[in-house]
C-alpha cells in the first residue's frame, strides 16, 4: 500500500487524510500480524493442536500478567488525555465505556475475571498469573506500553492502540483451537471469545444497559480525530507506526519465549 502524507505537528489533516492515514496503518499493522504472529510458528501449532500444553501455560501466565496492567494503564490514560477528550467531547463516553469495560463486563473487576477462569482450566492459579514475575523476553510488550502511556503522546498511544483490533481475530483463533483440540469448554475458554467480540464488535458493558463501541472502531474513530487536531505533538523516533508495529514484535517476542521456556 502506497504510503499517505506523514502527520506532523502543528498539521491539522483533512478528515478525508486523517481516514486514509489510519487506513494505512491498520493495513500496515495486519500485514505485519499475519507475518509475525498469525504465520508464526506458535499460532501455526496451536490452529493444529500441535502446540505443547506448557508452552501455552508459559504463554498465558506472562499474557495475563500483561493484559492485567494495561487495563491499569487505560485508566491512567483517562487522566493524561482528559484535555484531548474535553476539547472533543463527544469521544468522552466512548472511552469511558471501553476503560469501564475492562473494568466491570461481565462485572467488577471486569475481564480479569474471564482470565482467571481461563487460566483455572490451564491449571495455573491466581498467584501464578498475577503475582509471580514474569519473564524478561515476555515483559517487554508491557514495559513498551507502560512508557508510551506514561510518556507518549496521544498519537503514540493511539498508534500503540492500532494493535488491539489484531487481538479480535487472535482470539477467535485461539478459542477454536482450545475448544476442538485441547478438551476446553467454551465457558473455559471464555477469555478468548470475550475478547474476539469486545475488540471488534459493538457489546454490552457489564449490566450497565449500556453498548459498547467494539474496541478496534473506537481506536480508529480517536486516532482520525487526533489526526485533525492539529495540536498533537509527534516525538522523534516514535511514530505511530512504529506504535503500532512495535506491539505486533512485541507479542511475537513474548510468543518466541513461550516456547523456549515451557511451564511444565
Ligand atoms: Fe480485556
Ligand atoms: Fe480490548
Amino acid at each position: 500500500m502506497k504510503k499517505p502524507k506523514e502527520p506532523k505537528a502543528g498539521e491539522k489533516m483533512s478528515p478525508a487524510e486523517a481516514k486514509a492515514y489510519v487506513d494505512y496503518l491498520y493495513e500496515t499493522m495486519y500485514a505485519r500480524w499475519k507475518q509475525k504472529i498469525d504465520a508464526g510458528q506458535f499460532m501455526t501449532q496451536l490452529r493444529a493442536g500441535k502446540l505443547p500444553m506448557p508452552v501455552i501455560r508459559r504463554f498465558f501466565k506472562n499474557w495475563g500478567r500483561f493484559s492485567l496492567e494495561v487495563n491499569g494503564l487505560n485508566a491512567v490514560s483517562y487522566y493524561i488525555h482528559l484535555p484531548f477528550f474535553v476539547r472533543n467531547f463527544d469521544l468522552l463516553g466512548p472511552l469511558c465505556a471501553k476503560i469501564a469495560d475492562e473494568l466491570i463486563s461481565p462485572k467488577p473487576p471486569g475481564h480479569v475475571l474471564v482470565l482467571l477462569k481461563t487460566a483455572e482450566a490451564m491449571k495455573l492459579s491466581r498467584q501464578e498469573v498475577l503475582e509471580d514475575p514474569y519473564l524478561p523476553e515476555a515483559r517487554a510488550i508491557n514495559d513498551f506500553t507502560h512508557k508510551i502511556f506514561m510518556d507518549g503522546s496521544i498519537a503514540e498511544l493511539w498508534g500503540l492502540h492500532v494493535f488491539e483490533e489484531s487481538l479480535s481475530h487472535w482470539s477467535g483463533q485461539w478459542f477454536k483451537a482450545l475448544t476442538t483440540h485441547y478438551g476446553f469448554s467454551k465457558s473455559q475458554a471464555v477469555y478468548f471469545s470475550t475478547h474476539e467480540e469486545a475488540d471488534l464488535e459493538p457489546h454490552a458493558l457489564g449490566d450497565t444497559g449500556v453498548e459498547a463501541m467494539g474496541h478496534g472502531a473506537f481506536n480508529r474513530a480517536i486516532l482520525e480525530r487526533v489526526l485533525q487536531d492539529g495540536n498533537i505533538e509527534f516525538r522523534a523516533g516514535y511514530s505511530m507506526e512504529y506504535c503500532a508495529l512495535a506491539m505486533i514484535d512485541l507479542h511475537a517476542q513474548m510468543k518466541r519465549a513461550a516456547m523456549e521456556n515451557p511451564y511444565p
